[in-house]
């Protein structure tokens, strides 16, 4: 394939990612890089002193499992195919992904879809990689650079979003760097990741099959997929149609939060009442928000009511593209009340209209708006039951925002 011809060539990309398939071959460190959902903070899927350092590098809990990262079918193969095997292991069948998943492999692999498998005996996966768990999450990434680097490093790569534990995660190497410098030694930069939220994990081994995190792919076109036609959803985030208790471990932790408190908005709040809450937090001395930002997606025109007749002061893009310009304006002073305090600004951002790409903006503009110390953000939500990635939104947003911020 091209990309392996690529490897022989020595183009100052592949000679980065021979650097980094060492340093994750040799070095206890982990290697941060791009892929399509977000970035990833990857290590030796094999060695517990590597699969350790990733938790060592984002201080996350231990007994939130990992993602792991192959770049083919074959790969996987040998995962579930361990050659340290009982002595008859010539006479047993080989084990194979159960079938269940094979009308996903087809259609989303690779790309942001990862899919629960029970661990085989003999495993050769760290046991810090499943925190204890008798089963593993696996995915096929649809970056090419991603799968570069898991190709030359030849092994299969335990990867958790590359952010420091509890922010939001990150779709820039700047975003990593950001979180991490000092904690790590090498990021490969692939430019912007392309999805913006992680992937979905669905778990098949369970009848019916269920859905543990909303992510990249959106769960009408799961049900579209023999076998999956009456998949459940099994995470809990304030959304209307949960049925089960959450069950991916990492669900139960503080996540996605800026410094900043968000308070998001279900897309059913009439926007008077979103102008009325916003100004009685500005005249709130107890509150004493000074600067805010705002992530419109589809109806907001907040900025501007807020403010009528403050004028665009610049313009920042927080991301290449497509989110479009934040821009920041003065709050005038007799607006909230407390002429004492120093200049009250709004930051506003624009990351609509379609799912696409307000996901692809989202960890970006609540980054951009947490740089520019604001006090409060205040999100624009969108409907979860559009069945795409909306509900992956909404998700991060409510887990960002917490239960008792929400408006
Ligand atoms: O898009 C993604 O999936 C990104 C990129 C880097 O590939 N990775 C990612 O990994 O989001 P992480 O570690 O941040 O999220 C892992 C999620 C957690 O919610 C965890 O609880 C769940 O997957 N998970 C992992 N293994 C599991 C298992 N055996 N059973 C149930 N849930 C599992
Ligand atoms: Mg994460």
């Amino acid at each position: 394939e091209w990309w392996k011809q690529e490897r022989n060539q020595q183009t100052p990309e592949s000679k980065a990612i021979e650097e980094a398939a060492e340093l994750l071959r040799s070095s206890d460190l982990p290697v941060a890089f791009p892929t399509e959902t977000v970035y990833g903070l990857g290590a030796d899927a094999t060695r517990s002193g590597s699969v350790q350092g990733i938790y060592r590098a984002k201080q996350r809990p231990s007994d939130n499992p990992l993602i792991i990262h192959v770049d083919s079918l074959e790969m996987l193969d040998r995962l579930l195919n361990p050659s340290v095997q009982s002595p008859h292991s010539t006479k047993t069948p080989p084990i194979t992904v159960p079938a269940i998943y094979k009308s996903l492999i087809d259609r989303f692999w690779p790309g942001a879809l990862t899919i629960i498998l029970p661990n085989p005996s003999g495993s050769e996966l760290a046991p810090e990689v499943t925190s204890k768990l008798t089963t593993f999450g696996v995915r096929m990434p649809s970056s090419p650079l991603a799968r570069l680097l898991i190709h030359a490093t030849d092994r299969p790569l335990a990867a958790p979003s590359a952010n420091a534990s509890t922010k939001p995660s990150p779709t820039t190497a700047q975003h990593v760097y950001h979180d991490l410098h000092g904690r790590i030694d090498l990021i490969l930069d692939g430019g912007a990741s392309g999805v913006g939220v992680e992937s979905t994990v669905v778990d098949g081994l369970c009848d019916p099959p269920a859905i543990l995190r909303p992510g990249g792919i959106g769960i009408d076109e799961i049900r579209q997929c023999a076998g999956w036609e009456n998949v459940t959803v099994a995470y809990k985030d304030g959304s209307l149609d949960v049925k089960e208790i959450p069950r991916a471990p990492g669900m139960k932790y503080r996540h996605y939060s800026p410094k900043a408190r968000v308070v998001l908005f279900e897309p059913t709040s009439s926007p008077a009442g979103v102008v009325k809450h916003v100004q009685k937090d500005l005249h709130d001395s107890a509150i004493g928000a000074h600067n805010i930002g705002m992530i419109r997606t589809r109806n907001w025109k907040l900025g501007l009511e807020l403010a009528p007749e403050a004028e665009i002061a610049n313009s920042i893009k927080p991301i290449d593209a497509p989110i479009e310009d934040l821009i920041s304006f003065p709050i005038p002073v007799q607006e909230t009340g407390n002429p004492s305090a120093r200049t009250k600004m709004a930051y506003d951002v624009y990351i609509g209209p379609d799912t696409a790409s307000i996901a692809h903006g989202l960890f970006a503009a609540l980054r951009a708006l947490d740089d520019l110390d604001v006090d409060v953000i205040y999100v624009e939500g969108v409907p979860d039951s559009e069945g795409d990635l909306a509900a992956a939104v909404m998700n991060r947003l409510r887990k960002a925002a917490g239960a008792e911020l929400r408006a």
